[in-house]
């Protein structure tokens, strides 16, 4: 049963919460601190646009749920803390909506909750352009998610294990519905030559989606009879791996995956996102601390990314990719594997105020 399926993601992704150690590969990015580069607050925008769509603050709740009584009231009481605190927020996947009509309210609740918020419906990347389209429809949603999870089908009992159908069928949808479509992965992150795929199918822009969070290969794991797909628990590439894999590659990049602070937010846009979403932490929130909750840890969250523009001296999210950068550790390996050269991630600032003096603005 699709629902119960969906009970148990979100049960199991809690306690993974509850268990994470805490550290992930964003630990091994850091600012160069640059004592004298503050600005003043009031010059501070939080404000993205990507793939012709504006939101006022780059940070945004991710695909989780509904399908089910107990998730339809997740759904609404994300939708409540998006609508308080002015954040997109994505749906979960809606093929229990496909497969059975009469669960729609549990799903459209994000947008009766939240009527002029910024929502984004959710399909798999087997859905028809009718499908698609009637996801789009029954949440007035502003965008399209498609979320690709290759990995936690082949771990999923009752999993997908045909994927050659999905590059043909992202392109037919992405052609084929009116709003932006938006790739995502679902925790094992985006490869650069994935995002150049993306590009060419027509894909308004790649939710990297990496590891270093929730984790469905464990999670899927957890719902198996036997464990016996556990050696996959190490799969795939960081969200600031994909970050790194994927500059300049022709779509805007979407952040997702193990961002645990404001922190992660800021290391994430300097790494190139226009935009950073979060799911199983903010799950977590509220289940443990309810809606209020949930809507104090956004509203901190948002309020503390603005500070560290401040102090790093970003008036916008975008000026924070000329901050400048240090890579440590395993992902500094993995740069060089792939032919990343990281040393100009350190030096970015000086570049960035040579423009400015040639432009003559005042900074
Ligand atoms: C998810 N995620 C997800 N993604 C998606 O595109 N469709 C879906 O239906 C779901 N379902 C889902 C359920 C639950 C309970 C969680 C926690 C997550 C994946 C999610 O959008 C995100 O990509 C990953 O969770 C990684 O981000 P975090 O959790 O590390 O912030």
């Amino acid at each position: 049963m699709i629902g119960q399926r969906k009970d148990d993601h979100v049960r199991l992704a809690v306690e993974q919460q509850r268990d994470h150690s805490g550290r992930n590969q964003f630990d091994e990015v850091s600012f160069v601190h640059h004592a004298l580069a503050g600005i003043d607050r009031p010059d501070v925008s939080t404000a993205t646009t990507f793939a012709g769509i504006s939101w006022q603050v780059p940070l945004y709740i991710n695909a989780m749920t509904g399908g089910s009584a107990r998730t339809g009231v997740i759904n609404r009481d994300l939708a409540v803390a998006a609508r308080e605190t002015g954040v997109p927020l994505a749906s979960g996947s809606m093929s229990a909506y496909f497969k059975d009509p009469s669960c729609a309210d549990t799903f459209s609740v994000l947008r009766t909750e939240n009527p002029d918020g910024f929502v984004l419906a959710n399909v798999n990347a087997t859905a028809s352009v009718e499908q698609a389209r009637r996801a789009v429809d029954l949440l007035r949603a502003d965008a399209l998610q498609i979320h690709i999870n290759t990995v936690q089908e082949t771990v999923m009992p009752e999993g997908d294990r045909s994927f050659s159908s999905w590059v043909p069928q992202i392109e037919k949808i992405a052609a084929g519905v009116e709003v932006p479509v938006i790739v995502k992965e679902v925790g094992f992150g985006m490869s650069r030559e994935t995002v150049l795929t993306l590009r060419d199918l027509g894909v308004r822009a790649a939710d990297l989606g990496g590891r270093g969070g929730t984790n469905f290969a464990a999670i899927e794991n957890g719902r198996r009879e036997f464990a016996d797909y556990a050696y996959l628990r190490g799969w795939g590439l960081s969200t600031p791996a994909s970050l790194l894999d994927t500059q300049d590659a022709g779509i805007p990049v979407l952040a997702s995956g193990g961002v645990r602070d404001p922190l992660d937010v800021a290391r994430a846009l300097a790494l190139g996102a226009r935009a950073v979403g979060a799911s199983g932490g903010f799950l977590r929130t509220l289940m443990d601390s309810g809606v209020p909750g949930l809507i104090e840890q956004i509203s901190t969250w948002l309020d503390h990314l603005a500070a560290l523009q401040t102090m790093l001296g970003a008036r916008t999210p975008t000026e924070l990719t000329h901050c400048d950068l240090l890579i440590h550790g395993e992902l500094r390996a993995f740069c060089a594997d792939r032919g990343i050269d990281t040393r100009p991630f350190a030096r970015r600032s000086r570049s960035a105020e040579a423009l400015h003096e040639l432009t003559g603005s005042t900074r």
